[in-house]
């Protein structure tokens, strides 16, 4: 991989890199779909981490497909997919970890220890074999954009970082790997992270800028679905993502629920559409 993006370069080509773990859907599209644009060598990841994993974890269940993803990624306009495998990436004697100390604590950090400093060391192992120019993450993982972009700009990586928009299912729901984990009827529960974004943007707009009250007014459309276990949800500066009390158009709203065994995250900024 290095030497084909070394030559690429070489030949003045500009390399764009989206990292995935696979089992693509239209969210890792539209990242593939912009990067095509942004450079001429367009190189995919297919690597089902299991450092970002916690005892316990989806790991072994965690939906593979190398045959469709090469299709979706081909139709994209990735010309490479990149899928080494764990001993490639993590041999025998293994022990070197990149850990962005700070920004992994809260939210997802604080339910999946560990979770992000699996996810740093493999992004920076995957920029050292990939050597991009430009690499393109979702904001449906927003507090994992927000680690990388600490992590390039602590260990001086010269790859410019690319945050796009969480794509959506017709209905709301965000598009995940892991909504293939859903029975039908979970299904239609976890349309309650998408309404209470929607409620709590609504309510901002209308001039609720007391936290407290737009926590209670999104708990409540949680409420409503049963099935839903809270694990946080939470208003958060989008910069620095420490607690605020009082919103602003930066502020983030962060959902992390359970329905059944199926972990699923959503977000927004207030002051944005999306
Ligand atoms: P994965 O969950 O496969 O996601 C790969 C990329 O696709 C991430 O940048 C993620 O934010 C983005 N993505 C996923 N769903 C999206 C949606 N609905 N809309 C927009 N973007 C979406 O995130 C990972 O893999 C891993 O942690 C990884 C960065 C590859 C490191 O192992």
């Amino acid at each position: 991989m290095q030497e084909t993006s070394l030559s690429a370069r070489e030949n003045g080509l500009r390399v764009a890199f989206v990292p995935t773990m696979g089992y693509l859907h239209d969210g890792h599209a539209s990242l593939m779909r912009e990067g095509r644009r942004r450079g001429e060598l367009l190189v995919a990841s297919i690597f089902v981490n299991p450092a970002q994993f916690g005892a316990g974890e989806d790991f072994e269940s965690y939906p593979r497909d190398l045959e469709r993803d090469s299709a979706l990624a081909a139709g994209a306009g990735v010309d490479i997919i990149f899928a080494p495998s764990a001993r490639e990436m993590y041999p025998a004697g293994y022990q070197t970890w990149v850990d962005v100390e700070r920004l992994s604590l809260p939210l997802c950090g604080a339910n999946r220890p560990g979770h992000f400093r699996g996810v740093t060391t493999v992004v920076a192992k995957l920029f050292n074999a990939v050597l991009p120019h430009v690499a393109l993450f979702g904001r449906k993982d927003y507090q994992q954009l927000a680690v990388i972009r600490r992590m390039v700009a602590d260990l001086n990586f010269p790859v410019e970082i690319v945050g796009m928009p969480i794509v959506r299912e017709a209905d709301g729901l965000a598009m995940s790997s892991r909504n293939a984990y859903l029975s039908p009827e979970e299904r239609g529960s976890a349309l309650c992270l998408s309404r209470a974004i929607i409620r709590a943007r609504e309510l901002y707009r209308q001039g609720i800028v007391r936290v407290d009250e737009l926590r209670e007014e999104s708990r409540k459309i949680m409420a409503d679905e049963p099935a839903v276990v809270i694990e946080y949800l939470e208003f958060r500066d989008g910069e620095t993502l420490e607690e605020v009390t009082t919103a602003g158009s930066r502020t983030l709203l962060a959902l992390a629920v359970r329905i059944g065994t199926t972990r699923l995250i959503d977000n927004c900024i207030l002051g944005e559409e999306n």
